[in-house]
């Protein structure tokens, strides 16, 4: 099996169905039968560092440097667990994730892992991956399923978790006043579960008092550039960054991309982030963190992107016949304005 891919390791999305086809046609008799399809019982697993299995990963895109982190910790991860890897970048779209799954399906990769866009809209290809006898692992994002033994299980951020620890921290930080609080929401892509769930933890915790009113909530999409055309827009049609003439306290925002966005808008028009307005944003990249030390955010959630190789590792065990946990849930931490941050090592993100 080590001689299909002809020393090849990854693949882009862009030249993906060309190399396709191209693999099929090119790969040594032993590791096809007559129809073109993997003949297992010529297999061998490869000794050393090649594991011998093959996994199709369909990413979201790189909308983000958390993306694009969670992608480089697959990447490394397979490469050190001698995995190969098909990654196919979808640029943002769902068809052409539907797309290289079903590219995937028809090479008879080993598993197929992916990072649902949305959490709507796969069943059928999910279905043409179960004839197939192909498991899928869902990474980062979850889906809504009639079935859930369509896929074999999902390995992610617990993002209802991370809505819930943006509330807690508003909390604290608004404990010894009495004044209402107003609050602007950056959420991320619509339908997507991570969006949801932030959205709907954020909400479970502030439901017990009712100081806190989310005033105004709209969807940057992950996205630095939207992110900061939105919070442009609205301080231009509110003459401020006010609502019926009264403050925001508080931007909280799904990611730190889109928070990137609204800080270059907040510095442009003299509005002080971290003291005019409370910040909280999710992911925790390098520069979030560098900000909550500047003192222009107040509390950064964060998002561990390094699924590699726990999502690998879950792979790994199917392709072995073992079982494996439904959900695996990859814990984050929080950090505020309350503690200091001097020592923390590089985020590499
Ligand atoms: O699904 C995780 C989210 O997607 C991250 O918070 C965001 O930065 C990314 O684009």
């Amino acid at each position: 099996m080590a001689g299909k891919f002809c020393g090849f390791r990854m693949l882009s999305f862009s030249f993906f169905f060309v190399m396709l086809a191209l693999f099929v046609s090119c790969s040594p008799g032993k590791d096809r039968n007559s129809s073109g399809k993997r003949d297992s019982s010529n297999e061998s697993v490869a000794s050393g560092p090649e594991k011998g299995f093959i996994v199709g990963f369909s990413q979201i895109g790189a909308e983000s440097a958390w993306r694009v982190r969670n992608s480089e910790s697959m990447q490394e991860a397979a490469e050190k667990m001698g995995i190969q890897l098909l990654y196919a970048n979808a640029e943002q779209k769902q068809e052409n994730q539907l797309k290289a799954i079903r590219s995937f399906i028809v090479y008879q990769v080993d598993v197929i892992v992916f990072v649902p866009i949305v959490q709507y809209g796969w069943e059928n290809v999910l279905n043409e991956a179960v004839t197939a006898g192909i498991p899928v692992i869902v990474a980062d994002r979850k889906l809504k399923l009639s079935d859930p033994d369509l896929v074999a299980g999902f390995a992610g951020p617990d993002n209802f978790e991370e809505g819930r620890s943006a509330a807690r921290f508003l909390l604290r930080k608004y404990e010894s006043s009495a004044e209402p609080v107003r609050i602007f929401e950056m959420r991320g892509t619509e339908d997507s579960s991570v969006t949801e769930d932030r959205a709907a933890g954020f909400r479970e915790v502030l439901a017990g008092s009712n100081r806190f009113e989310i005033i105004y909530s709209e969807s940057g999409d992950f996205l630095r550039s939207k992110g900061k055309e939105l919070v442009e827009n609205f301080i231009r049609e509110n003459g401020g960054f006010v609502f019926d003439g009264e403050p925001i306290d508080v931007l909280f925002s799904h990611n730190d991309g889109m928070t990137l966005g609204a800080l270059e808008v907040f510095d442009g028009c003299g509005i002080k982030a971290g003291s005019d307005v409370t910040i909280i944003s999710v992911d925790a990249e390098q520069a979030m963190i560098d900000a909550l030390k500047e003192g222009k955010v107040n509390c950064v959630v964060e998002c561990n992107p390094d699924l590699g190789e726990t999502v690998l590792a879950l792979a790994e065990k199917l392709v072995n016949g073992e079982e494996i946990a439904y959900h695996t849930i990859v814990d984050g931490q929080v950090f505020t304005e309350f503690e200091n941050y001097d020592s923390l090592p590089p985020r590499g993100y």
